[in-house]
């Protein structure tokens, strides 16, 4: 069949598209005496966040170099310390030894999450004379005491794998963040311009829902509180209770999914408001560093990080997600049925069975002429309830994205 296997090619070239150029699970997984190192990039998912970079240079360490530190302390600290670990930068063991005035500085992976003050995100690479090379914290006061042991693996200027003898420590890194149980969430969105999405949370109870599931990885998209300005927003007082809350629950996923990990998923992603009945999923497309979700109905730019801390991260979002099993616009114009089951001419009616979504709940129209009594009473009624939702709420097809960050 023709459509199918134009079906495939768009498919084969989608998945061509998003494949990355590199997979440092892949390349690390080689050599057993990084298996501890390998385990912890894929714990902390940096390993998603690695392999979304184009240009970058991982420092790994042995199971010798690495476990001592590995073992005393949570996996907040170890991705601290592991993301200090990866270069932004493509230095390959030449030129390590041509490094002008013998000494720089690298930006890592730490810097971007944006906890990194003054130096501390950056790694300071000095070729010692005896073609020994040194790396060591860029803060002030740090020593060199790491040193280039060998290479493991380069795929030029993308990415280069260099084992070193010992992990970088930077002042701070191995202090760890207080646990995510202890954050007071409503003050956090509160101080990040999402009020109304907080006041939502609270009053609704979804916040002990986001409490209860956060140990085993959440991450929240807290739309600002100009996104609840926008037109597009759907009256919430017309919503049930229950439609709001799987509204805000949708605004959350029951995983840990940091920048790197968003970007790398390719699949639909359920929400909390996934359930036996409704997919309430979203998807991620990904445009340079700008990460949009879509619902089906709109999308919505992801504006800042306001959290990246295993296992929780929170992002502010520029539009409420309007998941289409609450907004999607009913294909047909809705009829007002209900004003028509007492109505004596059936004629009159525009049979509103046949706009209802489940034709099987329904019989067949009454045949012009016959007498209503003999039209089934609940035809009517279900279809009233089941084109409410969408006549009560019109949406428009996609939300105005605006702001930057
Ligand atoms: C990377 O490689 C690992 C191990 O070979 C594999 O399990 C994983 O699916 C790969 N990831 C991607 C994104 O291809
Ligand atoms: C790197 O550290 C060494 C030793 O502390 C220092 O002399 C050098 O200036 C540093 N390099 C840079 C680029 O700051
Ligand atoms: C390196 O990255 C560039 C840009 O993503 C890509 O076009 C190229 O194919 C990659 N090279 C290799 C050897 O994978
Ligand atoms: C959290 O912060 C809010 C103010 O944003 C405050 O009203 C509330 O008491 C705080 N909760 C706790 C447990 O400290």
């Amino acid at each position: 069949m023709p459509l199918s296997v134009h079906h495939l090619l768009l498919l084969l070239s989608v998945v061509v598209a998003t494949v990355s150029a590199h997979n440092i699970t892949d390349i690390l997984s080689s050599n057993p005496d990084y298996s501890q190192y390998n385990s912890y990039l894929t714990q902390t998912k940096l390993a998603d966040d690695i392999n979304s970079h184009q240009t970058i240079t991982v420092l790994v360490l042995t199971n010798a170099a690495f476990s001592t530190v590995a073992a005393h302390h949570p996996l907040s600290v170890i991705k601290k310390l592991l993301s200090l670990h990866v270069l932004l930068d493509y230095f390959d063991p030449t030129k390590l030894h041509q490094i002008s005035d013998g000494t720089t500085l690298s930006t890592t992976l730490f810097q971007t999450t944006g906890t990194a003050e003054g130096n501390v995100g950056s790694v300071n690479i000095t070729d010692l004379k005896g073609g020994k090379v040194a790396f060591g914290s860029a803060a002030t006061n740090s020593k060199l005491d790491s040193t280039y042991t060998k290479s493991v693996k380069q795929i030029p200027y993308n990415i280069s794998v260099l084992e070193i003898s010992a992990p970088i420590i930077a002042p701070g890194i191995l202090t760890a963040p207080p646990p995510s149980s202890d954050l007071n969430l409503t003050a956090l969105l509160e101080n990040h311009g999402c009020k109304t999405f907080s006041s939502l949370i609270v009053t609704t109870g979804v916040i002990k829902t986001f409490q209860s599931t956060v140990d085993k990885g959440l991450t929240i998209f807290a739309p600002s509180d100009e996104a609840f300005k926008s037109k597009d927003v759907p009256d919430l007082k017309k919503l049930t209770s229950a439609e709001v809350v799987s509204l805000l629950q949708y605004h959350a996923i029951a995983n840990y999914l940091p920048v790197g990990s968003l970007k790398t998923s390719h699949d639909s992603i359920s929400t909390l408001a996934t359930n036996g009945a409704g997919k309430f999923d979203l998807t991620v497309s990904v445009a340079g560093d700008s990460i949009t979700l879509h619902t089906g109905v709109d999308s919505s730019r992801i504006a800042n990080t306001v959290l990246d801390s295993t296992p929780l991260t929170i992002y502010t979002i520029d539009s409420v997600l309007l998941p289409t099993e609450l907004f999607a616009t009913s294909p047909s114009p809705a009829p007002a049925p209900e004003s028509d089951v007492p109505s004596p001419a059936p004629a009159s009616a525009p049979a509103p069975v046949a706009d209802a979504p489940s034709p099987d709940i329904a019989s067949p129209p009454a045949p012009i002429g016959k007498s209503p009594e003999d039209s089934p009473a609940e035809a009517p009624s279900h279809a009233a309830d089941s084109t409410e939702k969408g006549a009560g709420v019109h949406v428009k097809g996609s939300a105005v994205i605006t702001g930057s960050g």
